[in-house]
């Protein structure tokens, strides 16, 4: 069902429109959509383009045989701590601009999505895969961890258990595993989790933005709120959005 009107390339991140959703797509296949600091800053450009901004919903996938590998390896001998301190405050704020998207986002996996590729799943709203799809944190084995999200939303979205399967043991997980967890909303059909993730945000771009943007927010509130808390921003959100009407 996907169309090519309103193709835009920006060398590893493509970003086209089919209908009212925006689909951003990671493509550097040669190093399996490795997360080099040029990838982000190109990811943090579409997610500011006039394209994206104009989109009621926003699919992210990879091209080639892998969402994403994570990191891109070769950087990782430069992160001195100052290295570090300004690659979150420059690309490395790609996840969390992801996950701050007023518009629901949904993620499309196929193949590999290790380490930040998986994080950046997890930062999108929705997640669904193609049955092959492998998902893991192989940080550890290389003496890191998890560094962009990935701990804090694993936990909050799967729990602490597997949370510390996943990130101490390194280990990989298959499609069928991450359904199971919750951490996906389908499995699909063979090779047809683009198709799926656009049919779903084409359903969800319909939904009203701005109740759909303060949902967002209350849910990741909502997680880290107590009761007494939770209930007051649900009872203000609702007194805020009541007779916004359905646009
Ligand atoms: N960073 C940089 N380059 C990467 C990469 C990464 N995370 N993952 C893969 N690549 C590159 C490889 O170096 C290779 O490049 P080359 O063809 O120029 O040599 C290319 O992508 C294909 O990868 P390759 O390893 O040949 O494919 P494979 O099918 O044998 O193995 C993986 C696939 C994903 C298992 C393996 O590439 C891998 O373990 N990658 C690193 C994953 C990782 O540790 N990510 C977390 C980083 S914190």
């Amino acid at each position: 069902m996907s169309t090519t009107a309103d193709a835009a390339t920006r060398g590893t991140v493509e970003i086209r429109r089919d209908g009212d959703v925006a689909v951003l797509t990671l493509a550097r296949p040669a190093k399996l959509n490795a997360l080099s600091t040029y990838l982000e800053n190109e990811l943090l450009g579409a997610l500011r383009s006039a394209e994206v901004r104009a989109a009621r919903a926003v699919v992210v996938t990879g091209a080639g045989r892998a969402f994403s590998a994570g990191a891109d390896v070769t950087e990782l001998p430069a992160m001195t701590p100052e290295a570090i301190d300004a690659y979150y405050r420059g690309s490395g704020a790609v996840y969390e601009a992801v996950a701050d998207l007023p518009q629901p986002t949904v993620a499309a996996v196929a193949g590999y999505c290790l380490g930040g590729g998986f994080e950046l799943a997890l930062a999108c709203d929705l997640r669904v895969a193609d049955p092959g799809a492998v998902f893991g944190l192989p940080e550890i084995g290389l003496g890191i961890l998890p560094g962009s999200g990935g701990v804090h939303r694993l936990v909050r979205a799967a729990g602490p258990a597997l949370a510390r399967d996943l990130i101490l043991r390194g280990r990989r997980m298959e499609a069928s595993e991450a359904f199971r967890r919750g951490l996906l909303t389908e499995v699909t059909e063979p090779g047809r989790q683009v198709d799926r993730a656009v049919e779903i945000a084409t359903e969800l771009a319909v939904a009203p933005a701005l109740a759909v943007a303060t949902a967002k927010q209350l849910i990741d509130g909502a997680a880290e709120a107590s009761r007494e808390t939770g209930l007051l921003l649900e009872r203000l959100a609702y007194a805020a959005l009541n007779r916004t009407g359905p646009t």
